[in-house]
């Protein structure tokens, strides 16, 4: 009977009948060939009927035999997927996420960590929050698994994917006389003295390029280092800024108003993504496939 087969002797069959030759077969298993010899004899007992003929040198497989090799190479490649899936799971496990993003993905990130570290609590996360400028050049250097930053991508090879919006909006006091107005021009925020982020953030970039493209220059009163402290000094009253939505609603000091501009929000898209010809672990390719599926399936819950 064939249930009486063991895994032993169909693992030597599916060499022999892959190899063509009992020699090669016991070479490939380290097994000795009378050892290689006896498991065939009790395989072909349990089938019933011979499984292989010798033509010559060479060994051919049955019809019996031809049906079972089938057979027995289904079972393999069965076991080989199922140790790949357990092997997946075990790094799963215990695997170290290294994540790098620009500071204005603070503000989510964390929230779509912590959804998946409760599917797989045995994962490590570390989060380095640094500005556009500091994490390409982490990406450069090879320092972690992913980046998630705004677009452009600029200069360095990056595989991204977008998975948000970033919308940028003018922000500036509750009781700035621009509150007032509607369609605002960009040249008349240009007049306006600007909180502009440091050299390096993406933000800085963006403005940049808004008012560049009008042939325009903010009226650049101060350079701050975050976007909490740029907020800080809109409450203040030092300026007006251009900053995104998602630093919104984030401290309960005093919001800014949102300006009503012509051509706002600017908006911006999301990305995460690794350098070209990296070889994502089991834990960040699992990173990423939750974050783009997440996304896809409700992205309104993620600003
Ligand atoms: P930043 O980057 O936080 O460095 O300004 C934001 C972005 O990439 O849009």
């Amino acid at each position: 009977m064939m249930s009486h087969a063991t895994f032993r002797q169909l693992e030597v069959f599916e060499a022999i009948a892959r190899l063509g030759s009992f020699t090669r077969a016991s070479e490939e298993l380290h097994l000795t060939q009378p050892t290689v010899s006896m498991q065939m004899k009790k395989l072909t007992d349990a089938v019933g009927l011979p499984l292989f003929e010798q033509v010559g040198r060479r060994i051919h497989l049955t019809e019996a035999g031809k049906e079972l090799a089938i057979a027995a190479r289904e079972i393999m490649q069965s076991l080989e997927r199922c140790d790949m899936s357990i092997a997946e799971m075990r790094g799963l496990k215990k695997g170290k996420l290294r994540l790098a993003v620009v500071s204005t993905a603070k503000y989510f990130v964390p929230r779509i960590l912590g959804e998946f570290l409760r599917q797989h609590p045995g994962v490590e996360v570390s989060l380095k929050v640094t500005n556009r400028q500091r994490v390409l050049e982490r990406a450069a250097e090879n320092l972690d698994d992913l980046y998630i930053l705004s677009q452009p991508i600029g200069h360095i090879e990056l595989v991204a994917k977008s998975f948000m919006e970033n919308p940028l909006l003018v922000m500036a006091h509750p009781e700035h006389p621009l509150t007032h107005e509607r369609n605002i021009p960009l040249q008349r925020i240009a007049q306006e003295p600007f909180l502009m982020r440091e050299e390096g953030s993406g933000t800085r970039l963006s403005v940049e390029r808004i008012f560049g493209s009008q042939g325009l220059k903010p009226n650049i009163r101060m350079e701050l280092g975050s976007n909490e402290a740029i907020k800080q000094a809109i409450i203040g009253g030092l300026g007006i800024s251009i900053l995104s939505r998602h630093t919104l609603g984030t401290d309960g000091m005093g919001e800014p108003a949102v300006l009503d501009v012509e051509g706002f929000p600017v908006v911006n898209q999301w990305h995460i993504g690794h350098p070209h010809g990296k070889q994502l672990s089991v834990v960040a390719s699992a990173f990423l496939d939750y974050l783009l599926r997440r996304m896809m399936k409700s992205p309104e819950t993620s600003e």
